[in-house]
């Protein structure tokens, strides 16, 4: 009853779709499958582009982000034994927002649900979507308490479900596309209880494999291992970890890392995809549900919130003023930034990984890549420009 749209997923993407909505008065539903608990919890992405969070703060979404995200400015390179410090803030006057998606989403699920009084049901099992090429399609899930299946119709349906979500198996077969891309690599993603080891984003391309140091909070740091693809954690104890870091990472002047428990260790294995187009009938998919970009550059999170404005706002303009333009230039205007995100990763991934490929010639081309940083200020430019993300407004 008086729902216009039900958001399948509580994530960035269908947190932000749902606080547009309800900024505008739109009826809607989400519906999630973790509980609120966890969601709130869940370590995951945590760098955030400056037209991102000027999209946020305009919805009226960024309050604690812009009190508490830290502004990164340099990152370091480390190989053959040195630093390369990289300012990208000195050369485009720009810079990164540090804030980890989990608190994001703490925000927007408070924000969503208790300051807009959005709907939103935890814990929901069994999401099936019904319809969605109709004038009236319905979404139906299994209720956590009485195990009832109950069937929701709406306008549209958003589907916000992630990587591992159900959504996107609703795009009929014969009309969508799928790009895929294996990196072919692994990398073993870690969080330590541990302060950050450097006051920047530290990028390590080692003949052992490419290393990675990201301060997440002033207690948590996040770091990543090359590894090969499907390798286990149990490979990785503790002190396997702790050396292999020191050693990728390790360059004259460089301050020793900062030890601590390892309270995250997954393999994630490299890869990339795009579905195409992001939509039918009814049926809008945002974020990780339409798109995965394999987490090289930073750019998953971001490309979830481009298409949360357009999706929210697209559905705004059809629902309160019958306005269906942006809603039908939707999948087009999102693929848009997703693919140039996709190459620039691509791209990077080479920088990173070409090194330790086992192959001279990529191990040559990636130092010249990586020396051109530091020799060009044209490329410098070109790579601040991208590793900052589109100028526009969000
Ligand atoms: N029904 C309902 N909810 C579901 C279902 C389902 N069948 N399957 C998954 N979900 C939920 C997940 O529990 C999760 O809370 O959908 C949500 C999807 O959120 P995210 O995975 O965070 O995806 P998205 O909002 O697109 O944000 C993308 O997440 O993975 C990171 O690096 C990525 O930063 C990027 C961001």
């Amino acid at each position: 009853r008086g729902i216009s749209v039900v958001v399948v997923g509580a994530g960035p993407a269908g947190l932000t779709v749902g606080s547009i909505l309800r900024a505008a008065g739109v009826g809607c539903l989400v519906l999630e499958t973790a509980t609120r608990e966890v969601v709130e919890h869940r370590p995951r992405a945590g760098v955030i582009e400056e037209w991102a969070v000027r999209g946020l703060a305009r919805r009226g979404l960024a309050r604690t982000l812009l009190e508490r995200a830290q502004a990164h400015t340099e990152c370091e390179f480390r190989f053959a034994g040195e630093r390369y410090r990289f300012g990208y803030t000195g050369l485009t006057g720009r810079h990164h927002f540090v804030y980890p998606q989990q608190f994001l989403v703490t925000d927007l699920v408070r924000e969503y649900a208790d300051v807009r009084g959005g709907e939103i049901r935890f814990g929901v099992r069994d999401v099936r979507l019904h319809g969605t090429g109709s004038a009236r399609p319905a979404v139906s899930y299994v209720c956590p308490d009485s195990g009832e299946r109950r069937v929701v119709e709406a306008d549209f349906v958003a589907g916000c479900d992630g990587a591992r979500g159900v959504t996107r198996a609703s795009l009929p077969a014969g009309r969508v596309r799928l790009a895929r891309h294996d990196y072919g690599v692994g990398w073993l993603a870690l969080l330590a209880e541990a302060p950050p080891s450097s006051d920047c984003v530290v990028f390590g391309m080692h003949p052992r494999g490419f290393a990675g140091h990201m301060a997440r909070s002033p207690e948590v740091t996040r770091y990543y291992l090359q590894c090969p693809p499907g390798d286990s954690p149990e490979n990785w104890p503790h002190e396997r970890v702790w050396a292999e870091l020191r050693e990728r990472l390790g360059a004259a002047g460089a301050p020793p890392l900062a030890e601590g428990r390892l309270i995250e260790k997954r393999v994630l294995d490299m890869h990339s995809y795009v579905v195409e187009p992001m939509a039918f009938g009814r049926l809008f998919l945002a974020g990780d549900a339409a798109h995965l970009t394999a987490p090289i550059a930073a750019k998953g999170l971001n490309l979830a919130l481009h298409d949360a404005f357009l999706l929210g706002d697209g559905l705004v303009a059809a629902l309160t003023k019958g306005d269906d333009s942006a809603l039908a230039g939707y999948s087009d205007a999102c693929l848009a930034r997703v693919w140039d995100y996709q190459e620039f990763s691509q791209w990077l991934a080479e920088m990173y990984h070409g090194t330790a490929s086992g192959d001279p010639y990529r191990a040559g081309a990636a130092l010249a890549r990586l020396r051109r940083l530091f020799s060009s200020p044209a490329a410098a430019a070109e790579f601040a420009e991208r590793y900052l993300g589109v100028r526009t407004t969000g």
